[in-house]
């Protein structure tokens, strides 16, 4: 068996001027790292992009889930970058490295991981060929995937293949993981079709649920969608930074088709994030290597498409998805949503709930009141 692991894993470790993005002098130390990882084995293949200020790294390997080599040499990589960023004065240097040391895996140490494992061979019935898409989100937590993904896997409103693929229609497993729960992953799994209604009761609170895996039920040892479903603030105790997630999905023959899947994100989804981390705006999609540099910070995320084949070897050539003139109307478009949506101010929804804000300064501000109030009988 030619099992392959690819895992993604992203942090922000300093940026120019502000929540930008990562200087190219950073870049380069993590691509010349990726390019003597790939020279002494360690991995297969990688590519370093940057969305916003955090850098991602895609890597194919054989290493399996998890793998502390494969970690620890994204943490290594982003420990120079966060050297470089610390010598050039960049702002937030390091800001996503919230343990010394990391043991074993990064996951629970700051960075953002998605990581999937498959076969990969040409004879495979199921997948003969490898289509797979990877997320890059910035200003945003996990939960802004719960609206995509939803309308890809359960509505063929967004996703005809669902009623015209007889191999999409036994439907899909989907992992829902509690963010909240500080105690251990806790999680539940909920089959699309017949509880599409519970999973959306679920989805409903992006802050809380958040999809972490989706599997196939045609042929349930494929996964096809992984995301990184970690919050920081559970990590800290206190607001850091955003989570900036990011996902990997299969495409193609038994999957859904990139098309479909990148369809949800014509509307522009309300996302949590911007500006500090704690407000409500549109999600817009990008270019990859794309600096922040709206007001209020608005959400970006960028896509990847890659085909891998099989010996692991995926970066020779890719498409950058958002960053084609389709996208262009659907960048204007939700512009004007920001704009319009910004008008209102702090007032209700366009800050991020209460919950979220917990983590902020606000919490002090409040609490300070409290002792102001008065009960008139
Ligand atoms: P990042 O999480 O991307 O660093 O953004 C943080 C922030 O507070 C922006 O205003
Ligand atoms: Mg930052
Ligand atoms: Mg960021």
């Amino acid at each position: 068996m030619n099992k392959i692991t690819l895992s993604v894993i992203k942090a922000d470790v300093g940026s120019i001027g502000g929540h930008t993005k990562p200087s190219d002098k950073m870049m380069d130390l993590v691509k010349s790292q990726i390019a003597a990882a790939v020279e002494q084995k360690i991995i297969i293949d990688g590519l370093a992009t940057y969305t916003g200020d955090d850098i991602a790294i895609t890597m194919s390997h054989r290493r399996g889930i998890n793998a502390p080599e494969i970690h620890q040499f994204a943490w290594n990589c982003f420990l120079s970058a966060t050297s470089e960023a610390q010598k050039t004065g960049l702002y937030g240097a390091g800001q996503d490295l919230l343990v010394t040391a990391p043991a074993g895996t990064v996951k629970g140490a700051g960075p953002a991981v998605a990581e999937l494992e498959f076969e990969r061979d040409n004879q495979n019935k199921n997948r003969p060929a490898e289509a797979f898409l990877v997320f890059t989100a910035d200003k945003c937590g996990p939960g802004s995937y719960n609206y995509p993904f939803y309308s890809v896997f359960c509505d063929p409103m967004h996703d005809g293949g669902l009623l015209l693929n007889p191999k999409m229609r036994k439907g899909f497993v989907f992992t829902i993981v509690d963010m909240d729960c500080k105690e251990g992953d806790r999680f539940i799994k909920l089959e699309a079709p017949e509880r599409s209604w519970d999973i959306a009761a679920l989805l409903q609170n992006p802050d809380r649920f958040a999809i972490e895996s989706i599997h196939s039920r045609y042929a349930p040892e494929e996964q096809i969608v992984s995301v990184s479903a970690t919050r920081l603030h559970n990590i800290a105790g206190k607001y850091t930074g955003k989570d900036d997630p990011v996902a990997i999905v299969r495409t193609q023959g038994i999957f859904p088709a990139p098309e479909e899947t990148v369809e949800p994100f014509m509307l522009g989804h309300f996302v949590t994030g911007g500006a500090r981390g704690s407000h409500v705006m549109p999600l817009m999609p990008v270019a990859i290597n794309t600096p922040v540099a709206g007001p209020y910070c608005l959400p970006l995320i960028a896509l990847t498409a890659f085909s891998m084949d099989a010996d692991g070897m995926f970066s020779q050539e890719y498409i950058d998805m958002f960053g084609n003139v389709a996208w262009d109307a659907t960048r204007f478009k939700i512009q004007q949503k920001a704009e319009e949506w910004r008008r209102q101010g702090f007032v209700g929804p366009t800050m991020a709930s209460h919950a979220e804000l917990s983590y902020t300064g606000i919490v002090d501000a409040l609490a300070a009141l409290e002792k102001e109030f008065i009960i008139r009988k």
